[in-house]
């Protein structure tokens, strides 16, 4: 992992998010209109994600490098005595999805309410007995971008459960509860960095995660210094439409090889060095082994670049960010022309360190790192070149590190 000096942490205040106060009161208006008023009612922040570089690593047992972002999730929740769960969502205006935690939870309509059965599902078999609810979900994330929107909103829940039982459970507990629902519910099998970054991340830091064992160190990430800037393409990323499941696949068809013709012990990509990799060459399949390489060097890249942050050299870190994109375009595939184009066009503003796709790519947003001196002119650019060129705005969010889910009341 990256320097030992670097664990080293300054709790920053909260990140002070200005729209936080208005959409608070927002929410809980519209929860009040929606279930009516009285009874003790709790809010919980979830925050989005956008992930530094280490992509396509998490599932493969290899390092990550996200934070939160202030774009967010909140929850306003109010228990009931009955067991039903009633929910609700600004994004999805009229629609409620009923269903009782006294039952058997099956997936069901509407199809955004499968992140809640999910989770009251998968929180009931770990053994934890849950309440009622009425809950509305008030969203200020994009929803199919890449930022997480959906691990936002399971996490987010499961939180809004707890509270109103009056129970904690370890946060790592909950990104593998939550994550079990996304694939049991939602039929999207991502990999643990989402959830794990939603729950557990700290106010001005990234966290270099294992996704091995989940261990993790957090690196400093100055706001006085630095400023992520998130693109999106928007285009509407699916990861369900087959491709991600298929580069998981294919990464297991590389350990297959690994593991019958070198070391059995071979479990995952994390384990395959780039010698060994490049002897394959030739007996792997071409695409197989490229997707490998892809993987095998983004776990490197992603080490180097946390010691690189915790050094403070930005230029190298911007130098690996680029390495990071340009194997996500070639060996993986997993680019688009838009995204290969906002990243090469926010290398073109002066203070911009580095910009790379970011998630699960197939649209979705680009991640830049700026001096916040150059943010401005950075969305003015990406803004009129992009619009010029697709003939659509594209929606820049800038942030600092946030932190991690939280209850607000
Ligand atoms: C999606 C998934 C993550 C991760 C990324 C790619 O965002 O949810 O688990 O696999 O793609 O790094």
């Amino acid at each position: 992992m990256a320097s030992g000096r670097c664990t080293l942490t300054i709790f920053l205040p909260l990140t002070y998010i200005p729209f936080m106060d208005s959409s608070l009161a927002q929410a809980k208006s519209e929860f009040e209109r929606i279930f009516g008023p009285g009874g003790k009612i709790h809010v919980i922040r979830a925050p989005g994600r956008v992930n530094l570089i280490g992509e396509h690593t998490d599932y493969n047992d290899g390092l990550v490098l996200p934070i939160a972002i202030e774009p967010q999730v909140l929850v306003v929740c109010r228990g009931r005595d009955d067991g039903m769960v009633r929910l609700a969502s600004t994004a999805f205006q009229g629609e409620l999805a009923e269903f009782s935690v006294q039952r058997k939870i099956e997936r069901g309509k509407p199809a955004w309410s499968n992140y809640g059965r999910g989770v009251a599902a998968e929180l009931i078999a770990a053994g934890i007995p849950l309440p009622g609810m009425d809950a509305l979900i008030a969203n200020t994330l994009p929803v199919g971008s890449g930022l997480s929107s959906s691990a936002a909103i399971e996490i987010g829940i499961a939180q809004a459960f707890l509270t109103i039982a009056g129970l904690t459970i370890d946060l790592d507990r909950l990104a593998v509860i939550t994550q079990k629902a996304e694939h049991e519910y939602a039929g999207t099998p991502v990999g643990i960095m989402d959830m794990t970054i939603v729950a557990g991340a700290r106010a001005g830091h990234a966290m270099l995660l294992d996704c091995r064992d989940l261990s993790r160190e957090y690196v400093v990430l100055d706001p006085k210094e630095l400023r992520v800037v998130i693109a999106n393409t928007m285009l509407e990323h699916e990861l369900h439409t087959g491709e991600y499941a298929q580069r998981r696949k294919q990464c297991e068809q590389g350990v297959e090889f690994f593991k019958k013709k070198q070391e059995p012990q071979i479990r995952s990509l994390r384990d395959v060095s780039m010698q060994q990799l490049t002897s394959a060459k030739g007996k792997l399949p071409e695409t197989i082994y490229r997707r490998c390489r892809h993987v095998v060097s983004e776990i490197a890249r992603t080490r180097d670049a946390a010691a690189l942050l915790c050094r403070r050299d930005y230029d190298e870190f911007g130098q690996r960010m680029l390495e990071s994109h340009a194997s996500l375009r070639d060996d993986y595939e997993v680019s688009t022309p838009e995204l290969d184009f906002l990243s090469t066009e926010a290398m073109k503003v002066k203070g911009v360190y580095g910009a790379r796709m970011t998630g699960g790519g197939f649209g979705g947003c680009i991640v830049a790192l700026a001096q916040p001196r150059a943010v401005d002119a950075l969305k003015d650019h990406l803004t009129k070149t992009y619009e010029q060129k697709f003939k659509v705005a594209p929606e820049v969010y800038v942030t600092t590190a946030a932190a991690g889910v939280s209850v607000l009341e």
